[in-house]
Parts: C-alpha cells; sequence; structure tokens
C-alpha cells in the first residue's frame, strides 16, 4: 500500500509493502502513480518526500516475481508505469526529496534517481543489479543515472550491478547527503523548500531539468524569460521588498 501523510504543506509518501521490502507490484505501483498525480496537482502541497516503510528498504525493486511471468506487451505496459511514476517525480512543479532509508536497488534506485533530491540513512545500500536478472534498469536508470553521477560511474554501475554504500553514494553524487535517520533530513529541507516561493521553484525545476539536454543557448533564453516573468509576480515583489526592508518574506505563490 501507499501512505500520504500531511505535515502542513509538505507531504511524506510511504511505500508500505515490507515482506517484499517494499518491492513494487501492479497494485503498488499504479497507487503510487495515482497519489503523485494528485499531490502534483495540489497547491496545498509544496514539497514532497517519497520513502520506504520500515527500516530495511526505500524499494527494493521492481517485484520480480511479477515480472518473471511478464511477456513483451505486458513488460512494455510495466515500463510505461514506471516512466509515468518516474516522470512525476521529476516534472511535477514542486520539489520531490527521496528519502532512502535502506535498499534501493533497480525500480527503487530509478524512483530515488527521478526525484530532485536524494538523502540516504547510513546503511543505505543502491544500485542498478538488473543485469543479474538478464534485465536492463527499465524505469529510467540507463537516462537518470548519468545525469546525476555522470556516464562513466552510470556505465561501471549499471553494466556490473554492483550495489554502493551510503558513503560511496555519497562520493559519486548519487545521494546529496547521509544523515540518520534520514526522515529527519528530508523533512527538514522539505520544510525549509516549503517556505520559499512556488512559482520561484516552479521555475526553477522546469529550468534546471532542462540543463543537462537539449539546446544551452535555447535554455539559457527560456530562463532569461522565466526570470523577466517572475517580476509579475507578488512573490518576487515581496521577497525584493523583505530583503530592503529588513523582515523575512512571506510567498504565497501568486
Ligand atoms: N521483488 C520481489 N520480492 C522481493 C524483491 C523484489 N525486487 N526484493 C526482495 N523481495 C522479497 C524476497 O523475495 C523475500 O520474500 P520471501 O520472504 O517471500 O522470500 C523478502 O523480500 C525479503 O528479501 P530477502 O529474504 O531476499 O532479504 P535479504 O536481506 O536476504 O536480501 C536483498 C535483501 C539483497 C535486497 C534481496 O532481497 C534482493 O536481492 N532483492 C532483489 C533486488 C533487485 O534485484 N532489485 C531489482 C529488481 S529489477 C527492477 O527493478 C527492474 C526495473 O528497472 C524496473
Amino acid at each position: 500500500m501507499i501512505r500520504v501523510d500531511r505535515e502542513d504543506a509538505v507531504a511524506l509518501v510511504t511505500v508500505d509493502r515490507q515482506d517484499a521490502l517494499n518491492a513494487l507490484d501492479v497494485a503498488t505501483l499504479t497507487l503510487l502513480r495515482d497519489e503523485l498525480r494528485g499531490l502534483a496537482e495540489d497547491e496545498g502541497v509544496r514539497a514532497i518526500i517519497l520513502t520506504g516503510a520500515g527500516d530495511r528498504a526505500f524499494v527494493a525493486g521492481a517485484d520480480i516475481k511479477y515480472m518473471s511471468t511478464l511477456g513483451v506487451t505486458e513488460a512494455m505496459e510495466w515500463g510505461v508505469l514506471g516512466h509515468e511514476t518516474g516522470r512525476l517525480l521529476e516534472t511535477m512543479p514542486k520539489p520531490t526529496i527521496a528519502a532512502v532509508n535502506g535498499f534501493a536497488l533497480g525500480g527503487g534506485c530509478e524512483l530515488a534517481l527521478a526525484c530532485d533530491i536524494r538523502y540516504a540513512s547510513s546503511g543505505a545500500k543502491l544500485g542498478q543489479p538488473e543485469v543479474n536478472l538478464g534485465i536492463i534498469p527499465g524505469w529510467g536508470g540507463t537516462q537518470r543515472l548519468a545525469r546525476v553521477c555522470g556516464l562513466g560511474v552510470a556505465k561501471e554501475l549499471i553494466f556490473t550491478g554492483r550495489i554502493v554504500d551510503a558513503d560511496e553514494a555519497a562520493r559519486i553524487r548519487l545521494v546529496n547527503a547521509v544523515h540518520d535517520p534520514v526522515l529527519d533530513k528530508a523533512r527538514e529541507a522539505a520544510q525549509l523548500l516549503a517556505t520559499k516561493s512556488p512559482i520561484a521553484l516552479r521555475m526553477m525545476k522546469r529550468l534546471t531539468n532542462r540543463a543537462l539536454a537539449g539546446d544551452h543557448a535555447a535554455n539559457l533564453s527560456a530562463e532569461a524569460d522565466s526570470f523577466a516573468e517572475l517580476f509579475s509576480s507578488e512573490d518576487a515583489k515581496e521577497g525584493l521588498a523583505a530583503f530592503v526592508e529588513k523582515r523575512e518574506p512571506k510567498f504565497v505563490g501568486r
């Protein structure tokens, strides 16, 4: 099952299928996608944390028992469902944070990679072990791992299936930081982000997502357009005025 707990403007989304180390089957992944769709639209939610229930796993991957039954057509649908879920985390107009509290393997690592920021507990283990199953990462790993860690690291991890511990994950920038308990770190970051201007964050996310793709000049031009457009917002006026008046800004998202 998927649990969604609202903590003020932060939504904590927990994958809870502990008897399978939170591996995702069709029902659980469909629920996760649907919950994320709702949260993406909900203007009361300003930041999202994704984590796993219990203290052993974030998500131990796609459900291998289920996948052992699939033919090509079902595997296509399964891949699309994973991609839809990853794209929501990656493109929804608010920050998403993975709190990696244990195994984040295969599809689990891929969902973490789709989030904007990743924090890990010191006992976390991350990787793309699909090669050991005779398959490939199918929920974005062949693309996002290279974007986050660089092509050389991505190829080594994907080709060998080697699992990395939290310290190595931080060293290769697969996670932003290691912290126990990891949820405290994720909450602190999410609560901080929830105080920022949602309009500025939305634009930042859209623009930084373009940074490693497409045409550099066109991306810079998009930045220039967004920068100028923001000056029509109440939030920009408020933020600039608050600095001048030596007070804390209060952002409303307009
Ligand atoms: N799918 C289905 N069940 C899983 C699972 C998965 N990905 N990962 C763990 N489980 C289940 C185990 O089968 C076991 O269930 P039973 O008790 O019913 O046998 C239970 O979770 C506990 O797991 P273990 O007994 O194996 O626990 P362990 O501590 O000995 O090992 C582990 C932990 C190293 C994570 C091991 O479970 C493991 O290797 N899991 C598979 C990890 C993996 O390969 N993930 C990638 C899947 S492929 C993928 O995700 C494709 C994609 O890109 C979308």
